[in-house]
């Protein structure tokens, strides 16, 4: 169920080139799983944005985006104490019960954000947790130590090779060998392919789509799966690895 709110912003801050970390305040009861997000309402804009949550507690939320549009460039622009009018608790978020006991969590660039409060339940629930971050180049990289922090093992791999293993993520795969009996991703849709062919378990993959709505009424996100059409926005964003085609 997802729920109208108005958040305050309590923070705006770049944390690598064109991507800011935001943490707001307000409701978030709305908000039940990982991998969830919020559509926000941005002046002179029609459609809201869509934005995954990063992180939530009781009083607010961390959201990571990437400034790639005026929207979000308007977003980029906002300070602390101003408003921001969002729907809440969309999507059907991440099911951790699907994992045993070692779970590989991969995430590609900004689709990072989302597995990072995915990351700190699972540790929660006393699971051990390896991450595979993606990047371009070491500049674009955040989040790694927040990662650590948490108690997650990461490995880290950039396609230049600026920094940790040089290449993609199935190239880390390839390269460790990491224990897991269940995986978790979210990243561009080409990352998420690759992860599918070169993962050996079954798992949970975020995608993402472009919206109208947000909460399945305008069918504007429609994508066709093993088991019929399905809207990301509301029987996503995550799907299970046997019900996509590519
Ligand atoms: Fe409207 Fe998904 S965006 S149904």
């Amino acid at each position: 169920m997802y729920k109208h709110a108005i958040y305050t912003i309590k923070s705006n801050e770049k944390i690598a080139p064109d991507v800011f970390r935001m943490t707001l305040t307000g409701d978030t009861q709305y908000i039940i799983r990982p991998g969830q997000f919020i559509n926000i309402k941005l002046d002179s804009f029609y459609l809201r944005r869509p934005i995954s949550v990063c992180d939530y507690g009781k009083d607010g939320l961390t959201v990571i985006y990437k400034t790639v549009g005026s929207g979000t460039h308007q977003l980029g622009k906002m300070s602390a104490g101003q408003t921001l009018d969002c729907l809440t608790g969309l999507g059907n978020g991440f099911d951790t019960s699907k994992c045993l006991k070692d779970a590989l969590v991969i995430g590609g660039g900004v689709g990072i954000p989302p597995l990072y409060k995915l990351s700190k339940e699972l540790i929660a629930q006393g699971k051990n947790v390896s991450v595979v971050l993606g990047f371009n180049t070491a500049q674009e990289i955040f989040y790694k130590k927040e990662f650590e922090d948490l108690g997650a093992r990461v490995y880290l791999c950039t396609v230049d090779g600026s920094a940790g293993i040089k290449g993609f993520v199935t190239d880390a795969l390839k390269e460790e060998n990491i224990d897991y009996d269940y995986f978790f991703s979210c990243g561009p849709e080409p990352m998420l392919k690759a992860v599918c062919n070169s993962t050996k378990t079954s798992g949970q993959l975020s995608f993402e789509s472009r919206m109208g709505c947000g909460f399945g009424a305008c069918l504007a996100c429609s994508c066709k799966t093993k088991y019929g059409n399905k809207r990301i926005c509301k029987d996503g964003p995550v799907l299970e690895k046997e019900e996509i085609i590519w």
